[in-house]
């Protein structure tokens, strides 16, 4: 049995385990309800999906300086439409003492309380985010009847956090009074498609190709196929693409094959990572080996 360290760091409890495979970062979610008034929610800063580094091998500080200087594109016109799905939310947070907020949905497992987003955005940079509340169905800049639902747990790569670019996807756990997937629905992963796949991918974009109004108020989605590239050489794992943009704010929404609404929901491939170049977005493939050993809490 590994031992467990507990570290008090002002109102955050950070219980690390299994340190070879991940972090487990539980908050406090004590007045993370109160704390998100509409107000903060609109002023939200929509998280900007990192450019990807153009050679792996770079530093983090020239990594750090690839962040810097993005400028919104034009548009190209691809076929998009705007739904409402409940499985699909905003995902607001705290990050460095700005209020942010990117994309997550509600992954299919027995305790129905479990969603993916991207690492990016529950740990960035080396700092952990705070107040992490989850909107299902957010549309028309309106809170679903489901409403903020907080985050007690991200459970986030070592991989992602020693890389800042691999498995970039942190799995998340809702403070829900019984099973949120009833009431959402959810999306199942496991499945390992053949490059090239159509898939559809969600999110609430405030800028990027998506044809919808990019305002951060609905839910956009995007179909079309995805295909496995090797952007920095064949050395290295690859990377699911498409070819636009998906936007800020929309970091952490789902790349789904097999999406046929309303009925079915589909199977996660990847989330929204980061962008390369003008009109192309990157998705890590998931690692389900990996995922189930983020999922660290009690499965009934
Ligand atoms: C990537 O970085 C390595 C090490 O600095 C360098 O040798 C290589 O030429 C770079 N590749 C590209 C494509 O810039
Ligand atoms: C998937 O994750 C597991 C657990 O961390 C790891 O052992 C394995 O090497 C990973 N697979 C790939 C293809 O990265």
């Amino acid at each position: 049995m590994n031992k467990k360290h507990i570290t008090h760091i002002l109102i955050l409890l950070i219980i690390i385990k299994n340190v070879f495979t991940q972090s487990i970062i539980t908050n406090n979610v004590e007045n993370v309800i109160d704390y998100w008034t509409q107000e903060k929610m609109l002023n939200a800063i929509p998280m900007l999906s990192p450019i990807g580094e153009l050679n792996k091998t770079t530093s983090n500080n020239e990594k750090g300086s690839l962040l810097a200087g993005v400028s919104d594109s034009n548009s190209i016109n691809l076929d998009i439409e705007s739904v409402d799905l409940l499985a699909v939310g905003k995902l607001f947070y705290t990050s460095n003492g700005v209020d942010s907020v990117c994309t997550a949905s509600v992954i299919n497992t027995r305790d129905g309380n479990t969603g993916i987003t991207a690492a990016h955005c529950v740990y960035y940079k080396g700092v952990v985010s705070k107040n992490v509340i989850f909107c299902p169905g957010y549309n028309n800049g309106k809170l679903s009847a489901l409403g903020q639902i907080p985050v007690t747990v991200h459970s986030v790569p070592k991989s992602y956090i020693e890389s800042w670019s691999d498995d970039d996807y942190a799995v998340i756990k809702f403070d829900y009074p019984g099973s949120l997937k009833l009431q959402t629905g959810s999306f199942g992963w496991g499945l390992t498609p053949q490059s090239p796949v159509s898939i559809a991918i969600f999110g609430y974009p405030y800028n990027g190709d998506m044809n919808c109004a990019k305002d951060g108020n609905n839910c956009c989605v995007w179909r079309g196929d995805a295909t496995l590239e090797y952007p920095f050489g064949r050395d290295l794992p690859p990377e699911w693409s498409v070819p636009l943009r998906i936007g800020s704010g929309a970091s952490g929404g789902p790349w789904v094959m097999k999406n046929s609404l309303p009925n079915d929901l589909g199977y996660l491939i990847g989330v929204t990572d980061y962008y390369l170049g003008e009109h192309k977005e990157q998705a890590n493939p998931l690692n389900f080996t990996l995922i189930n050993i983020l999922i660290d809490w009690p499965q009934n």
